[in-house]
This record gives structure tokens, C-alpha cells and sequence, in this order.
């Protein structure tokens, strides 16, 4: 690695516990307006400060967020599909290493398919985006896409882990299973755990918890975090785990501690019961 990789890879997993909390609001891209991130700057903007990394859309980025930020940004370099689409996760390279560069992007995330018809397309298409960031001294994050026929298994997502990683992944960003340890021991390069779909914040933060046990150097978590009853609130318990080492019943308290008095969940809308397929 370079030293401008080095440096982009140090303000992502932070070198003081060689841990890393990224905040996904990239759902934009193939689910439109998700719920909790219908209006992207409100939503977004009070969760900044508690985020090491914002992984999120060059559109979204450029119409929504200051370009003042101090926090280092993550281009979802991936796309081209809808949920509405038959071949959801059917993606291709969707911003061009010059304009991340141009947006002082610290990497890029793109999607493999392993296990689905167009793997091929995504994994040579991820070898161009690790050419890119090798090229120009960026970060490239692969996140294991899973379809909604395959299982979320150890023995899918480390598979799918490896193979990103064989092809020259830095971040892996994949989901919990049980046996995430055995995906881990067997991805050499650092694994970052998506949230999935929302679940009740003692569960998230047991799942957050149990993948940094196992080896996972943080999270790259959205969901479970903006369809919070108290998304702050949520943002900073999580960062309590992984930057301050709390156990799960620690950062629910803290959560509890932290919630304003009566939020309240948020409407489910059909953009959001459709992210279970995902
Ligand atoms: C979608 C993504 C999302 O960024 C990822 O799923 C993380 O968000 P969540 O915690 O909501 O799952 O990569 O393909």
C-alpha cells in the first residue's frame, strides 16, 4: 500500500483501537426514498458528528451533505438496479475513480453477487474498482451482496468474504452468522459487519457485539440505526461499543439514557418491508 492508502485506510478503521464505525445510508440507490432516510439531510446530518466514515451515493453526498464535513466519505461505487427488478444486485461500476478522487472520497463500496447468475459481471467489475484504487491510492470495500435465495450463512458470506478479498478487497463488509469467527479467520483483510434489516436495539447491539468478538474490526451499519426510535441516540450507542468496549446491556443503557422522552418508531412503509428481500 501506498502512503495515500495507508493514510485513507487509517481515517477509516482509526488507528487508536483499530476499530471502525461506519454509518450506511447508501439504501437510496436501488430502494429510493427508505424509510427513516426520506429526507436525507435531516435524517443524516445529526448523525455525523458520531461517525468515523459515511458510506453513501456521490448524489446524495453532493445534494445533501456540507462539503465542510471533517468526517471521511465512502462512495457506494456500485448500482444500476432497482428493488423493483428481477435481477436486484445485477450492478455495475457507477462512479468513476476520478470523481471520488474529485470528492476527496477516502475508498469506494461496490457489491459482488457470489451465487447469483451475474457473479461473474460484479467480480470482474470489482477487479477494475480495486485496479482504481490502487491506481489512486483509494480504499475498496467489498460488500458481500446476499439475494434473497441464498442463506446468510458462514459457509455463503465466507465464501463470498474470501473471494472479495482474493481480489485484492482492503474492507470486506459483510452480514452476522452464526460462526462469524470462521468467516473472519479465513478473510485476511480487515471485515466490517452490515446491521440488515431493523430489529429491536438490544438485538442490533448483541449482533454488533458479537461480530467485533469474532474478530470484525466494526460495523457499517444503517437500518438499525436511521429506523431507530432515537437514531442519535442509537448512533452513540454503538460507537460506545465499538470505540469504548460497552457490552450490549452497557450500550442499551446508554441508548435508554440518551433517548429523548417519547420518540416514537417510525412508520414502516412498503420501501421498508421490501428491504427484508435484501
Ligand atoms: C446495501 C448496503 C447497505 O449499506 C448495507 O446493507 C448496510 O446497511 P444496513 O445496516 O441497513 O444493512 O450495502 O446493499
Amino acid at each position: 500500500m501506498g502512503w495515500g492508502q495507508k493514510n485513507r485506510l487509517s481515517r477509516i478503521i482509526k488507528p487508536k483501537d483499530g476499530r471502525s464505525l461506519m454509518l450506511a445510508v447508501d439504501h437510496g440507490y436501488f430502494l429510493g426514498p427508505t424509510t427513516g432516510l426520506e429526507n436525507f439531510k435531516k435524517a443524516v446530518d445529526p448523525l455525523i458528528p458520531y461517525a468515523d466514515t459515511l458510506f453513501a451515493t456521490r448524489g446524495m453526498i453532493r445534494s445533501c451533505v456540507d462539503p465542510k464535513i471533517d468526517t471521511p466519505i465512502m462512495l457506494r461505487n456500485s448500482g444500476g438496479t432497482s428493488i423493483l427488478n428481477k435481477e436486484l444486485l445485477h450492478e455495475g461500476i457507477t462512479v468513476d475513480i476520478k470523481d471520488a478522487l474529485r470528492m476527496n472520497a477516502v475508498g469506494v463500496g461496490y457489491s459482488i453477487a457470489v451465487g447469483m447468475d451475474w457473479e461473474r459481471d460484479t467480480i470482474l467489475d470489482f477487479s477494475k474498482v480495486v485496479d482504481d484504487c490502487e491506481k489512486y491510492g483509494l480504499v475498496a470495500m467489498a460488500v458481500t451482496a446476499v439475494g434473497k435465495d441464498l442463506t446468510k450463512d458462514a459457509r455463503y458470506l465466507g465464501l463470498a468474504s474470501r473471494i472479495a478479498a482474493e481480489h485484492g478487497a482492503h474492507i470486506v463488509k459483510t452480514y452476522y452468522c452464526k460462526d462469524f469467527d470462521k468467516v473472519v479467520d479465513a478473510c485476511p483483510v480487515p471485515i466490517v459487519m452490515a446491521g440488515g434489516k431493523k430489529i429491536p436495539e438490544i438485538e442490533a447491539l448483541t449482533m454488533a457485539y458479537n461480530a467485533i468478538q469474532a474478530g470484525a474490526v466494526g460495523v457499517d451499519m444503517g437500518r438499525n440505526i436511521f429506523q431507530s426510535d432515537d437514531p442519535v441516540a442509537m448512533m452513540r450507542a454503538v460507537r460506545e461499543l465499538i470505540h469504548k468496549n460497552a457490552t450490549p446491556k452497557e450500550a442499551l443503557q446508554f441508548f435508554n439514557d440518551n433517548k429523548k422522552s417519547g420518540s416514537m418508531p417510525k412508520k414502516s412503509t412498503i420501501a421498508a418491508d421490501d428491504t427484508k428481500k435484501v
